[in-house]
């Protein structure tokens, strides 16, 4: 195609665009998750809730992931001890043939004592374990120290599962404070592995990072956060703060409960978070642990 040709088929497709009605296109942006596709997130949705579950020494959680809910996962290393350090682990599901990295998440009381804490402003990621990062790449501080303290411990567990399990995929867990934590591992797993893809499966996500940082993340292209109804936590730190969500988000509707694909980074129609809840006020912190299609963000027993 000469480059004339190419430029005139540009020029058409932004005028047939522009001529397209706002409200349709508005509403083709949105696409509604269908049954078969809620339910392929269940078992990732568990998986989020086992990081609540403290592990034995045994590697045999008591609750959560060795109840019926993921018969097909294998421990592989965890730690963390529910206090100064996020319980942590690391497996792999045989039938959805992936490693599973989890963290802990937090009630949304403690979460809001990290954000308001003033010595957490942002900061930029840890040049040994994010090395070649753009300086202009900055994240929540609490968030950055908390996953730095697990970080190379995570990294062992994921290549030791690899290599057992000999499996090609990994993928991140979490919810609350465990979704930042595994968005942070999101980034820094891919930077010291190879020969695997990445998946990222988060519930009630905080923003974690700046404009640059979301940005990134949204380019990887490899992250789903799930918000449920008017959970106020996915609204904080604020974007007057400077905080912004990556793209991915699927947000549960407050009266149908419909799992709606939200376009665009913070996306502010009513029918994402960001349009729904705005700040915390418009929130309700009874969603943000639950349900999210049946399951509640804490240890299953
Ligand atoms: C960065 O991480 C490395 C490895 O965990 C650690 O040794 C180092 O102290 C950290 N640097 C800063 C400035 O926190």
């Amino acid at each position: 195609m000469t480059l004339a040709r190419l430029s005139s088929v540009v020029v058409l497709a932004l005028a047939s665009f522009a001529n397209a009605a706002p409200s349709l296109l508005a509403r083709q942006a949105f696409t509604t998750l269908s049954t078969a596709e809620v339910a392929a997130y269940k078992p990732y949705s568990y998986y989020a809730a086992a990081g609540y579950c403290a592990p034995a020494a045994t590697l045999a959680w008591t609750c959560g992931i060795n109840c019926a809910a993921n018969p097909t996962f294998h421990p592989v290393a965890s730690g963390g001890d529910g206090n100064a350090v996020q319980y942590w682990y690391v497996g792999v599901d045989t039938a959805l043939d992936t490693v599973i990295v989890g963290h802990q998440g937090t009630d949304s009381k403690q979460i809001l004592s990290i954000f308001t804490d003033i010595n957490f402003g942002q900061k930029t990621l840890n040049r040994t374990l994010f090395p070649g990062f753009d300086s202009s790449i900055k994240v929540h501080s609490g968030f950055a120290n908390e996953q730095a303290m697990t970080a190379t411990l995570v990294l062992a567990a994921v290549k030791s599962a690899i290599a057992t399990y000999g499996v090609k995929k990994v993928t991140m867990v979490g919810h609350s404070l465990g979704a930042a934590l595994s968005l942070l591992d999101s980034v820094y797993l891919p930077l010291h592995l190879t020969g695997v893809t990445f998946r990222t499966v988060l519930y009630g996500l905080p923003r974690v990072g700046n404009q640059a940082f979301a940005d990134l993340v949204s380019a990887a292209g490899t992250l789903t956060h799930v918000n449920n109804k008017k959970d106020p936590i996915p609204t904080l730190p604020g974007l007057i703060l400077g905080f912004h969500h990556p793209t991915g988000e699927v947000h549960i509707q407050d009266d149908t409960e419909a799992w709606v694909a939200c376009p665009g980074q913070d996306n502010n129609n009513a029918l994402c978070t960001f349009g729904k809840v705005g700040n915390i006020l418009g929130g309700d912190f009874n969603d943000h642990n639950g349900p999210y299609d049946g399951v509640m963000m804490n240890c299953h027993d």
